[in-house]
């Protein structure tokens, strides 16, 4: 039989069958997959005193009655472990007022490093206590997790919302538009260097590195990509 052969199951057990079907990976046509749209959001939770937010991309009203959100987290992101401790978190969805730099902060550093919002010049909470962004933000929705599921690499949490207010009118931004408009191009973004030195640019966020030679354990502070995703500019 040929092993790309998937027979069809009842719709009753894909839904709790333990079982990956097998394999179609190569009837998977990537662009297809890219095709889906998505929003871009800042998630936020607290724990005890400790106030963290990560990016994602991952978020979607799923019901309204009631009114539900799904979101879905990396567990090696610190806002997961402490939205799964904490079972509560902020959805703020991120407009077209948003620079790069909301994206560094909050999308290329863990707050297992570095407290990301010891700078926050103003600070903004709901009545569940936790903190929303004073800009680049169009809305604030904070939620109450009901359920959630483990995906592998990822939690989907589902939650009821408790709150939610609009800040601006800016519209929301989709995750093409941050690949068209806010991340900046690599090669756009940097020139090769006229002076003795050599510049790599990192070809997933664009930050420049200049020297003699990249280090072969160079991580890249924006985006913790590695050596292996920096290309030298010729
Ligand atoms: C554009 C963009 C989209 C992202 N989308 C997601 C996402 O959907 N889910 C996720 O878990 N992480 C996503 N991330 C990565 C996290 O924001 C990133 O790993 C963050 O540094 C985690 O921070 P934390 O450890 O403080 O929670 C995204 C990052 C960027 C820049």
């Amino acid at each position: 039989m040929d092993d790309t052969f998937v027979p069809l199951t009842p719709l009753s057990l894909l839904y709790h069958s333990p079982f990956t079907p097998k394999k179609t990976r190569n009837m998977i046509d990537n662009k297809a997959i890219f095709n889906i749209s998505y929003g871009l959001f800042v998630l936020v939770a607290r724990q005890g005193e400790k106030d963290n937010a990560c990016i994602i991309n991952v978020a979607q009203q799923v019901t309204s009655e009631p009114l539900q959100i799904a979101i879905c987290v990396n567990k090696a992101n610190l806002t997961h472990d402490m939205v799964l401790k904490t079972l509560k978190f902020n959805l703020c969805p991120l407009s077209e007022e948003a620079t790069m730099k909301p994206f560094q902060h909050f999308g290329f550093q863990s707050g297992r490093e570095v407290n990301k919002f010891a700078e926050c010049e103003q600070e903004f909470r709901t009545d569940n206590g936790l903190l929303y962004l004073p800009k680049y933000i169009n809305s604030v929705i904070s939620c109450v997790v009901t359920k959630s599921i483990d995906l592998g690499t990822h939690t989907m949490f589902i939650a009821r919302v408790m709150e939610a207010k609009v800040l601006t009118d800016s519209p929301s931004i989709t995750y093409a538009y941050y690949q068209q408009h806010i991340k900046p191009k690599p090669m756009a973004a940097a020139q090769p260097s006229s002076g003795g030195k050599k510049k790599w640019v990192c070809e997933v966020c664009g930050y420049v590195y200049e020297g003699d030679e990249l280090p072969a354990d160079f991580i890249c502070p924006w985006c913790k990509h590695p050596a292996s995703d920096f290309k030298l500019l010729e």
